[in-house]
């Protein structure tokens, strides 16, 4: 099981203030009609989830990190919104209704760690899908893998600096030692790992591959960082 983003929630949005969560909407709202409901499995601190209620889908999420669900529910709460959200493991998760859309998005299925997990994910996105619903995922590619074999990061933030390093451990992992300080506190450390998968290992067969692509609707190239792969549930 991944250790990732236990007090990690609490500084996410602000380091992803620079992400574009607007061309994921417009990229996933091609395949959404008016009132659809949709999940997003490793929801984060609901950015997605607020963007999807604010243009009147019904949105839930989940994710296994507390305080990122802590902060999705008051965000919720602030935008006065109806959304579901609960800390769950996403390969492991059983919805009480079916969905139009499930959404994992930013590399989240590249934190489960073995194709086993990545399996039992899809069989519950299958379950908790209707018929001819739609799974709209992303994971890194070969490139991202090779860019961060051996990388750091250094931000400063207006209340704690971030210092950032990955490496690659073993061929189809990277590890991430993400040391936070906050003004006038001790450096907290957060380690956490991700693994590489082929688009051939994100297979199931009630779910059939409709789009792959790299960045928003670009036929996929070698240097691409990221793989967009829209499923449709048959
Ligand atoms: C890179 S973040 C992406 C968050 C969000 N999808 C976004 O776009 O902002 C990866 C997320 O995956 C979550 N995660 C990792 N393993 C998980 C699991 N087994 N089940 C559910 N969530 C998981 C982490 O807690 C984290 O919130």
């Amino acid at each position: 099981m991944n250790n990732a983003y236990k007090k990690f929630g609490y500084f996410y949005d602000e380091i992803m203030a620079c992400v574009n969560y607007d061309l994921w909407l417009e990229f996933v709202e091609e395949y959404l009609k008016v009132g659809d409901s949709i999940l997003d499995l490793a929801c984060g601190t609901g950015t997605f989830c607020n963007l999807l209620a604010l243009k009147g889908y019904h949105a839930d999420g989940l994710d296994l990190s507390e305080s990122s669900i802590e902060i999705a529910n008051e965000k919720k709460k602030l935008n006065r919104l109806d959304i579901n959200y609960r800390v769950c493991d996403m390969s492991k998760f059983k919805t009480d209704k079916k969905y139009d859309c499930m959404t994992c998005l930013f590399d989240s299925m590249n934190f489960l760690p073995k194709k086993k997990d990545i399996q039992n994910m899809l069989s519950c996105v299958s379950k908790g899908l209707k018929d001819n619903g739609y799974f709209i995922c992303d994971i890194f590619s070969k490139e991202m893998l090779k860019e961060y074999s051996n990388n750091e990061m250094h931000e400063d933030y207006e209340t704690f600096k971030i210092d950032w390093y990955t490496k690659k451990v073993k061929d189809n992992q990277l590890h991430h030692d993400v040391i936070i300080t906050e003004k006038g506190n001790q450096p907290f450390t957060e380690t956490y790992d991700e693994y590489y998968y082929d688009i051939k290992d994100i297979s199931h067969k009630n779910l059939k591959l409709i789009k792959v692509c790299g960045d928003f609707n670009e036929d996929l190239q070698d240097e691409d960082e990221r793989i967009l792969l829209v499923f449709q549930k048959i």
